[in-house]
């Protein structure tokens, strides 16, 4: 009898080793977090790693039960940079989550790799409508351009803007941007003259905006990715086209409050349409900005949210799955509804998008800084790129 008990003890205790070592293992879930904090998109990995911190100083570092470590690399914004981190992070660390992709180029290229590995993948930026369509594991918290420029077609037709250009960054989300723009413009009456591009990389704004002043229309619409705005709004100022008459209208991406501030007077009355503004209104964006600002000395930006409201989403799915990854996490993550900074939030089930108000904007000064304002909102929208 009691050599029985001795060999069941020793038995149970084997496999309560056993367990104890696979929870040593399992009591830490990985978030592998890649973003540009160096090269010319290093403000957006600036801005989200800021946010990711802020988030894990408020809430723990603890989730579904377990500890949260979040791995952060830089990619420098080269895509086979951000293929080769992710799958190390996914072969050698585990992790249970990627997330960050300052760049639509960048989210491309690690798609697969969230797809062959199972593993959710956070889109905390890039903004390209398809992007979510690359893998059944993507999951964005930003935004998409089709989003945006609607809303700023829609405010142009009505607000006495006739003949527009257009000008983007020439890949993705300026694509889109100039599609949705333009499609929506005309169907309300307006006209396109001229649909101008710059290239990504260090792009020359002066011969387009030579263009622009030639084309003498009621108003330039323009989309850049966040970090360039500053320099076009430099050259918008010294080359007259504002005292020309030509009214500037954008998506937030280039009144970006990681620059704004910086812009100076020629940035002041320029409508624009985003889904975030530091001045947002809201008791829980006060409390953000407080305490981002607190933390970092520099503004959040829209980008900030991208991955605050990243990190949200990834806890609140570990909560529910108590740590498990795969598709149980996935499976988690849809349908979440929450209250940003920004205002409220969808993941949309079916699609992994995010659905979201789009405010229309001015730029103003606010006791000594400039701010965007917002004036009007569309509520609760949803990618019309996904509408089709
Ligand atoms: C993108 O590459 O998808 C992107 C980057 C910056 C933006 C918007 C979109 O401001």
């Amino acid at each position: 009898m009691t050599r029985r008990l001795t060999l069941i003890t020793l038995a149970l205790s084997a496999l309560a080793f056993g367990a104890g070592s696979a929870q040593a293992q399992s009591d830490t879930v990985k978030i592998g977090v890649i973003l540009p904090m160096t090269g010319q998109s290093a403000s957006t990995g600036k801005q989200i790693d800021a946010a990711i911190k802020l988030w894990v100083a408020q809430n723990g570092s603890k989730a579904g039960g377990k500890k949260v470590e979040v791995i952060l690399k830089d990619d420098a914004g080269v895509a086979d940079t951000t293929r080769r981190l992710a799958q190390e992070l996914v072969v050698n660390d585990k992790v249970v989550a990627l997330a960050g992709f300052g760049l639509t180029p960048l989210a491309l290229a690690t798609a697969p790799i969230a797809t062959q590995s199972k593993t959710p993948l956070v889109v905390m930026a890039a903004a390209t409508s398809m992007i979510t369509e690359a893998s059944p594991y993507i999951v964005r918290t930003s935004f998409t351009l089709p989003q945006a420029a609607v809303s700023i077609a829609e405010w142009a037709a009505k607000n006495k803007v006739k003949k527009v250009v257009t000008l983007v960054a020439d890949y993705g989300p300026g694509n889109d941007a100039e599609k949705y723009f333009a499609d929506r413009f005309v169907l309300n009456g307006g006209t396109v003259a001229e649909k101008l591009r710059t290239p990504l990389r260090s792009p020359d704004f002066a011969p387009v905006l030579q263009k622009v002043r030639d084309a003498a229309p009621d108003a330039l619409f323009v989309f850049l990715p966040s970090g360039q705005g500053a320099q076009f709004m430099k050259q918008f100022g010294e080359r007259g086209l504002a005292k020309a008459g030509i009214k500037l209208i954008a998506t937030g991406d280039v009144t970006d409050d990681d620059q704004l501030n910086d812009m100076g007077d020629v940035a002041l009355g320029v409508v624009n349409s985003h889904h975030y503004s530091a001045a947002h209104p809201s008791p829980a964006n006060k409390k953000y900005v407080e305490a981002f600002e607190a933390a970092n000395k520099f503004r959040p930006n829209f980008m900030s949210v991208g991955g605050y409201d990243g990190m949200r989403v990834i806890y609140n799915a570990l909560n529910t799955t108590k740590g498990a990854g795969g598709d149980a996490l996935l499976a988690a993550m849809k349908g979440q509804i929450f209250e940003s900074p920004r205002g409220p939030v969808l993941i949309d089930a079916q699609t992994r998008d995010i659905v979201q108000d789009i405010y229309i904007r001015k730029v103003e000064r606010v006791n000594g800084q400039l701010y965007n304002i917002e004036f009007d909102v569309q509520k609760g929208v949803k990618d019309p790129g996904k509408l089709k």
